[in-house]
């Protein structure tokens, strides 16, 4: 026999029911980003590896070593083959587009939001994939349309509030921190670098390598014996000028008059390189190590770093494989809370005469907007009923008397009642 093929490691199928779940957690995003109007877009799955390098920054864990990029076949001799990469994260991808389609000419501000798959190679465990799915939002636009407000940071931080209140996940900590602007960075870094010089040679190669390159990367070192070094390192907060300060103020201050509570951290540096100013996340309890259901913050700088105008943005990306874990951790506590959601009928033809009469049935019905599941004449009543019972609240009976007399006998599961109904108001009754 031939090796049985598996899905690839760090990948999964999802299936039904818990496909409902995610369907039902996109259906309350896609309903909260139209009350907040933000437009979807939907971008390529993979992009020019060089979007990511400039974009996320070379010194990140997700460039340096996740990506999934491999070299394209050159279309002629004379071109040079080109580097692609799966896209491990949407914003590099939606601020391109930003560019390429010229949106700030507009002068409007873009609210933007897209749910979909992202990649990258890190170790797979409990809320750690290879294919992961996000829901995400950037508001970006030139300066002129406000992008650069702190009143658009909190209505972000606000929705995100909002979004997850509706989709039921309780018990979230917003985690907020100001990482300043790239001229409070550059300082920090500085900073940084004096402080890790008389310590580094006992730490990690790569904070040794970091500590030379981009020392604020050393800041998302997970190796245990380095931690107690970074604990002494010092925070960026004192490295934040004046309008840095205002503007952080100003988005507390916002927050704190729409009541959305946070904890300030500031550790929170976030792994990617764009970042200026407000960094945010939002992490949860119930998930162990992989603790962050979203991420966010600030990037005025983006565009311009992939050669583009300056649009200033600030955007998130939420977990949904997290969400759905959250959720059905939720409602394991709570099982009162799930009912199992059953059809509006199940229809049983007596008979493999009879299952072309039935399928027209189930056509009828289901226009109707009823949900139905057909049966198959081969079946004994007994399995139909049985099967029936698993998946719908009411069996329809289909045999010859019934397709003669055009009255069908419809039973209810709940009840026990079995009922006589015309075939005109099979509909009315299967609803009710
Ligand atoms: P990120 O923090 O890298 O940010 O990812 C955002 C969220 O995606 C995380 O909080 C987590 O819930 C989920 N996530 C990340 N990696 C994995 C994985 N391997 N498996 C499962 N879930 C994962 C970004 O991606 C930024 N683009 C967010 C952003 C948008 N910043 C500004 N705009």
């Amino acid at each position: 026999m031939s090796q049985t093929l598996k899905a690839v490691r760090g990948t999964r199928d999802l299936l039904p029911p818990e496909t409902e779940l995610w369907n039902r957690i996109e259906t309350t995003a896609r309903a909260v980003f139209a009350r907040y109007n933000f437009g979807e877009i939907r971008t390529p799955i993979f992009e020019d590896t060089g979007l990511f390098a400039r974009g996320v920054g070379e010194e990140t864990d997700i460039v340096s070593k996740e990506m999934f990029t491999w070299e394209d076949r050159a279309r002629a001799q004379s071109e040079k083959p080109q580097m692609l990469t799966l896209r491990p994260e949407n914003t590099a991808g939606v601020v391109r587009a930003y560019i390429e389609h010229k949106l700030g000419e507009s002068g409007q501000l873009q609210k933007l939001y897209y749910i979909g798959p992202q990649f990258r190679r890190e170790r797979p465990q409990k809320g750690r994939y290879r294919q992961f799915w996000q829901i995400g939002a950037e508001v970006i636009g030139p300066p002129s349309s406000g992008s650069e407000s702190p009143l658009r940071d909190a209505e972000v931080l606000e929705m995100l509030a909002t979004l997850l209140d509706e989709m039921g996940i309780s018990g979230w900590t917003l985690e907020l921190n100001s990482v300043g602007s790239a001229a409070d960075r550059a300082r920090y870094n500085d900073t940084l670098r004096a402080a890790l010089e008389p310590v580094v040679s006992k730490m990690c190669v790569d904070c040794q390598r970091r500590a030379v390159t981009n020392p604020l990367r050393v800041l998302d070192c997970k190796v245990p014996e380095d931690q107690p070094i970074i604990a002494t390192l010092p925070v960026i907060a004192d490295s934040l000028d004046e309008d840095s300060k205002k503007h952080f103020a100003a988005v507390k201050a916002a927050l704190d008059a729409s009541g959305v509570t946070y904890t300030l951290n500031p550790r929170l540096v976030r792994g990617l390189d764009y970042y200026t100013r407000t960094t945010f996340e939002f992490t949860h309890g119930g998930l162990g190590a992989q603790n962050a259901i979203l991420g966010g913050g600030r990037y005025d700088g983006l565009s311009e770093a992939i050669g583009g105008p300056k649009a200033p943005g600030i955007g998130f990306a939420m977990g949904l494989d997290r969400l759905v874990l959250t959720l059905q951790a939720q409602e394991a506590a709570q099982p009162a809370a799930t009912v199992a959601k059953k059809l509006d009928a199940y229809i049983a033809p007596l008979g493999e005469n009879l299952n072309a009469a039935g399928l027209a049935l189930a056509r009828e019905l289901r226009r109707a907007g009823l949900s139905v599941e057909l049966g198959d004449g081969c079946f004994r009543l007994k399995k139909s009923f049985e099967a029936a019972d698993r998946v719908a609240r009411k069996i329809v009976i289909l045999g010859e008397d019934e397709i003669n007399s055009g009255v069908l006998t419809v039973k209810d599961f709940a009840t026990g009642t079995q009922t006589k109904v015309p075939r005109a108001e099979l509909h009315e009754f299967l609803k009710s």
